[in-house]
């Protein structure tokens, strides 16, 4: 194994919120005080993790919050001059939109580093895009429309029920137990608050009825499947809560919607060859949108055709310890050092390999350019 000088770059500016949930202490919702809430990691505990795992590996290691400092991030590459750096920052001044600049830098500077490169990266977030060119390479995606203004929603040619999204937001937002519509003036209703409360075109698609399923991919190889399982339950108006995944089931620990959703990984039940399929459809979406290392494709199975449906392709999972990916790495039998070290072994790799590809028009190029000289 190759030992290397591994730069940790993050960005954090105030305490996350698993921070505050911390200081908040160990406590039960005030819906059900015999349920105890366990204090999640932090960020920071998060990165010390994934600093300690590398170097247990035996690689040299720095880490730094680059605290949305430009500087303090050109400033670290430049002096502890990285054979790697694991980018794990998210967001630049508060904005996602910026999360693929970062890497955009180190391809300028010519530093090797970890994880998806610019152009996926912003692919994967401007969902109604990169669901056009999933479905150009004849992918499955749920059918669904952009929608700018409110008179655009009067000749909708979708199906009930149908849920209506930001068409460019993350983590949930904008998602909650009112989404999913099952009637023309709820879908009114629904699309009007998102471009009025929430000011974002609403991205607005058939919902899949069925199986929540999540495919983590590793290198060039899919991970065990993990399931996302929907309990039921009722709200604290006696609603049925969705079987979504909505912003409270993400975010808030003390939510019935964050207790009505349980991930379970390897999949109970599911038939080998349905398995397959979704694995097959999650690498050809990787691929299709151009990721590199690790990426993870969430998919919903309609329950009545077995027909995957990819909802989307996260280039930038959350790599804790606590998390998905870390589930599925788990059930593949890597340790969590394994599998961080694994990630930074593929950018590794790539320093140490051939440099650049030259093909298609820059082959053409070449080919002209020798001849004229010649
Ligand atoms: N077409 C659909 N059919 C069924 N469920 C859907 C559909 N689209 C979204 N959902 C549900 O809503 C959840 C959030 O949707 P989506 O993944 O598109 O949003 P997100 O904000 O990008 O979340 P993330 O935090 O994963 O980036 C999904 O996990 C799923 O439970
Ligand atoms: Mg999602």
């Amino acid at each position: 194994m190759q030992r290397s000088r591994i730069l940790i770059l993050w960005n954090q500016l105030d305490d996350d919120v698993y921070t505050h949930f911390r200081r908040d202490g160990r406590r039960a919702p005030d819906w059900d005080p015999t349920l105890q809430i366990e204090p999640w990691e932090t960020g920071e505990e998060e990165m010390q993790l994934i600093q300690r795992s590398l170097e247990e590996h035996g690689h040299t290691v720095t880490m730094v919050n680059v605290r949305d400092n430009f500087d303090t991030m050109l400033d670290a590459i430049r002096t502890t001059k990285p054979d790697v750096v694991m980018n794990l920052v998210e967001f630049f001044r508060d904005d996602a939109e910026l999360e693929h600049d970062v890497p955009a830098l180190y391809e300028l500077l010519g530093v090797e580093y970890t994880g998806n490169r610019p152009l996926a990266l912003s692919l994967c977030q401007k969902k109604p895009q990169a669901k056009a060119l999933l479905a150009a390479h004849g992918l499955p995606v749920p059918r669904g429309v952009v929608i700018e203004s409110i008179d655009a929603a009067a000749n909708l040619d979708l199906e009930f029920p149908i849920i209506v999204k930001p068409a460019f937001d993350d983590a949930s937002g904008g998602i909650d137990a009112g989404s999913v519509v099952h009637d023309r003036s709820s879908l009114i209703a629904r699309i009007d608050k998102m471009l009025h409360e929430h000011k974002q075109a609403a991205l607005v698609e058939e919902y899949i009825e069925g199986r929540e399923i999540h495919c983590a991919i590793l290198g060039d190889r899919p991970l065990p499947l993990y399931e996302m399982q929907f309990k039921g339950g009722n709200d604290e108006h006696g609603k049925p809560l969705p079987k979504i995944i909505t912003y409270r089931a993400k975010w808030d620990p003390y939510s019935r919607e964050h207790h009505a959703v349980q991930g379970v990984c390897p999949v109970p039940d599911l038939d080998p060859a349905l398995a397959r399929t979704i694995e097959d459809v999650a690498m050809r979406a990787y691929r299709a949108l151009g990721c590199r290392d690790y990426a993870r494709v969430d998919m919903r199975v309609d329950s009545r055709t077995n027909q995957p449906y990819i909802l989307e392709v996260n280039p930038n999972p959350d790599l804790a310890e606590s998390c998905a990916f870390n589930a599925s790495a788990k059930a593949a039998g890597l340790t969590y050092a394994q599998m961080i070290c694994e990630i930074v072994d593929l950018a590794i790799a790539r320093k140490a390999g051939p440099k650049k590809v030259v093909t298609g028009v820059d082959a053409l190029l070449k080919e002209y350019l020798a001849k004229k000289q010649g």
